[in-house]
């Protein structure tokens, strides 16, 4: 079939140059890369007009699976890498720094304040008993005192107190003050890989890929102290099998670590190296 020239050789232009007569401003360079990206893409792929209606649907339901406890749009920005691209670009730091990672959607505000040593697993039945201990410290290995560490990880059964209904638990949530010699230390259960959601229109997604919706046992801190930035991050475990397949790509080298054998269950010793605020 002839191609209507005119239409598909302007078009792209055509909606540039009606965002370039707009309002100066963040918003309008937005618009315009977006504009010719949107177009790179539909060029690239040609999609058919079912195609295009499929995702079309594939956003819809995507927006109809979010309420105030589940975000898809979220998960689908998670599982496509674009998350931990924002928070890589978001989140630059100087070589030694420890790195970030994705907060994710199960951290809950206003977990409670414990002493160093508390079990962050009481009356957790199962899982691996760990000590996890360490320092924080700046990037001169000076120890930073009244460093808040806000901790939160999967139970033994796989789920974050943030998931249970109720909306009230903080198992194994806590948070922890470093003294003067920048030290803090608890007690919890060795973490476990667990699922993202995959009973949506982002699950059938990574399935149609191919893909599966595991995340690699990680432990959840928010880091916060006085003059420094905030550091968000994750601690992998180094014998889990979805470290290389992790489905929202959340996994750096320097945050795998290794849990040792210790007397009572296992020990896992780590340092946090958080960076002077601009
Ligand atoms: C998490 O680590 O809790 C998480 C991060 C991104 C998507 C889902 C879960
Ligand atoms: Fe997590």
């Amino acid at each position: 079939m002839p191609k209507s020239a005119s239409i598909e050789d302007e078009i792209t232009q055509a909606a540039i140059e009606r965002l370039e007569q707009g309002a100066d401003g963040r918003l309008r360079d937005i618009m315009i890369s977006l504009t010719r990206h949107l177009h790179g893409f539909i060029r690239e792929i040609e999609p058919t007009e079912e195609e295009w209606l499929a995702a079309i649907r594939f956003l819809t339901e995507t927006g109809k699976k979010c309420d105030e406890n589940r975000q898809e749009f979220i998960l689908l920005s998670d599982t496509l890498g674009a998350s931990m691209l924002i928070d890589a670009i978001n989140n630059r730091k100087p070589s030694g720094a420890t790195e970030s990672s994705v907060l994710g959607p199960f951290y809950r505000e206003g977990a409670p304040d414990y002493e160093n040593g508390a079990d962050l697993a009481e009356g957790e039945t199962s899982g691996e008993r760990v000590l996890v201990s360490g320092k924080v410290i700046d990037l001169d290995g000076a120890p930073i005192a009244g460093a808040v560490l806000d901790i939160w990880q999967t139970a033994p059964d796989a789920i974050y107190a943030a998931q249970d209904t109720s909306g009230t638990s903080f198992n194994l949530c806590g948070r922890l003050t470093t003294g003067d010699d920048g030290r803090y230390w608890f007690r919890t259960r060795k973490p476990v890989s667990y699922t993202v959601p995959g009973d949506g229109p982002v699950g059938a997604m990574l399935k149609a890929a191919g893909r599966h919706n595991w995340r690699p046992a990680h432990i959840h801190f928010m880091l916060s102290a006085d003059g420094y930035e905030t550091l968000v991050t994750q601690l992998f475990t180094d014998d889990d099998p979805y470290l290389g397949t992790d489905a929202v790509f959340g996994v750096k080298d320097s945050l795998v670590v290794h849990y040792d054998k210790a007397d009572e269950g296992l020990r896992l010793d780590h340092d946090f190296v958080m960076t002077a605020a601009a």
